[in-house]
């Protein structure tokens, strides 16, 4: 099997590679901080270990389990946010087709929980009144505002279709093994129950069932998932030079110790948004604190060329740009010859339109590092379960190892917990009188 690759050439003409040779131990010794679970954080370092820690009967347990649950279903609600849904989202929009959603397979996987907007809610509560649904409800704190405000909702919603023994056939929950209001939810009413390790933060949580169960409902392989992943836990297991993940991490703080403190992750395939939408999570949940962080943004081409191009290639010369580069398409589609020729394209018959795309990329590239942007390339072989576990498991390791070059602990998230306590306190939550009284007295 082949796996991912990195070329980070492109960014020696912007950092100091006998620098970079230097580091290249210190970032070594951080990788082995997170094996060793001796870093900062280390309480939250359980991902590190999953793709070896997970047996055949766990996969098989979530595989029949999710077979059974697709059952009679039109569509399933996979409710959360944050860690609790981008990894499944992620996972599941990078192996569907682009345009499955209209089609006529069944069950459809919606989303829910990732917003309050009362309009989203009310419409897809109307949306599910005629239809047979199901809900996976995950959240690991039990508590989270989001997610508890749709599964109210949408459960309220069963109810009143089905009895008691009928509606424990209908939701499934992901969340912690020892505490939290939906845990102990779930205990009473008796719903099918997957726990998420103590040791593993939301973001960090894709193969763990916070992932693996939403996935295993969209009909993909888990399994090879996670032989991907684990794959990358063995490339990346050492400390042996071109360790890709202590490449990427090293490119990335030398590239921001250089004043690029943006990082664009670019796409030339739609099915990766999502990838992108996690993999700024990931980074920029576990890096952005201590007033330190690369800010992660993303943007899909050739689309964002017609919108987001002019300023990458010619604004602020703060940026840099990691390109996931796709080498094989999953479809043929060779553009015929047109007799009349009338649109000029005829000197592109023959080709595949994966061919024209990956010279806009090739092309792209070129223009951008003449505008000063440095480029990291991550070659995909292909977009399946086994490349898609690999490049996740990449992308956390390498993002461990950049916040302990930090000087961080990439595995909290304080600025998030804030929000949640002014929004606990401005809704007159039991607990929060104190703050609240502060904020109204602020306002
Ligand atoms: O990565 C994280 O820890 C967060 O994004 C959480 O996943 C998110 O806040 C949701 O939390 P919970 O799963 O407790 O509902």
């Amino acid at each position: 099997m082949d796996t991912i690759k990195l070329n980070i050439d492109n960014t020696f003409n912007f950092i100091d590679k006998s620098k970079f040779a230097d580091l290249e131990k210190e970032a070594a010794k951080k990788n082995q901080q997170v094996h060793t679970k001796t870093g900062k954080g280390n309480d939250f370092v359980g991902w590190v270990d999953l793709p070896n820690n997970i047996s055949l009967e766990e996969i098989n347990a979530i595989n029949s389990s999710a077979k059974q649950f697709r059952k009679d279903k039109d569509i399933i609600v996979i409710i959360g946010i944050g860690g609790s849904y981008l990894g499944a989202k992620a996972v599941i929009d990078s192996l569907s087709g682009n345009f499955d959603v209209y089609g006529n397979n069944t069950p459809k996987i919606v989303f829910a929980g990732q917003n309050i907007s009362e309009d989203y809610l009310a419409e897809l509560k109307e949306f599910l009144s005629d239809k047979s649904f199901g809900i996976v409800v995950i959240s690991k704190s039990g508590t989270t505002t989001e997610p508890a405000l749709a599964f109210r909702i949408l459960k309220s919603l069963l109810e009143k279709k089905y009895d008691k023994s009928e509606l424990k056939k209908r939701i499934i929950a992901i969340t912690d093994k020892e505490e939290g209001a939906l845990l102990k939810l779930a205990k009473k009413q008796g719903y099918e129950t997957y726990y998420i390790p103590n040791d593993v933060g939301g973001r960090y949580s894709v193969l763990t069932p916070v992932g693996l169960y939403p996935i295993a409902l969209a009909g993909f392989d888990i399994e090879k998932l996670i032989q991907g992943a684990k794959n990358m836990f063995v490339e990346t297991n050492t400390t042996a030079q071109n360790n890709i993940a202590i490449e990427y991490a090293l490119a990335r703080f030398l590239l921001y110790n250089h004043n690029k403190t943006i990082e664009i992750l670019a796409n030339y395939e739609p099915k990766l948004n999502s990838i992108s939408e996690w993999w700024k999570q990931l980074f920029g949940e576990s890096e952005g604190k201590e007033g330190k962080g690369i800010f992660p943004a993303s943007v899909n081409f050739t689309t964002d060329l017609h919108s987001m191009g002019q300023y990458i290639q010619d604004g602020k010369r703060n940026l840099f740009e990691t390109v996931l580069s796709v080498k094989k398409s999953k479809n043929k589609l060779v553009l015929e010859k047109d007799k009349d020729n009338s649109d000029g394209l005829n000197y592109l018959s023959g080709k595949r339109i994966s061919e024209i795309n990956k010279m806009a990329e090739l092309g792209t590239n070129i223009a951008h590092e003449k505008g000063e942007v440095p480029i990291i390339k991550i070659d995909i072989p292909e977009i399946n379960e086994y490349y898609i576990g690999q490049l996740i498991y990449f992308f956390e390791k390498s993002c461990a190892i950049s916040g302990y070059l930090l000087d961080l602990n990439p595995f909290d998230q304080p600025g998030v917990e804030e929000y949640k306590n002014n929004m606990f306190a401005l809704l007159g939550k039991e607990g929060y009188e104190k703050l609240a009284n502060k904020l109204n007295n602020n306002k």
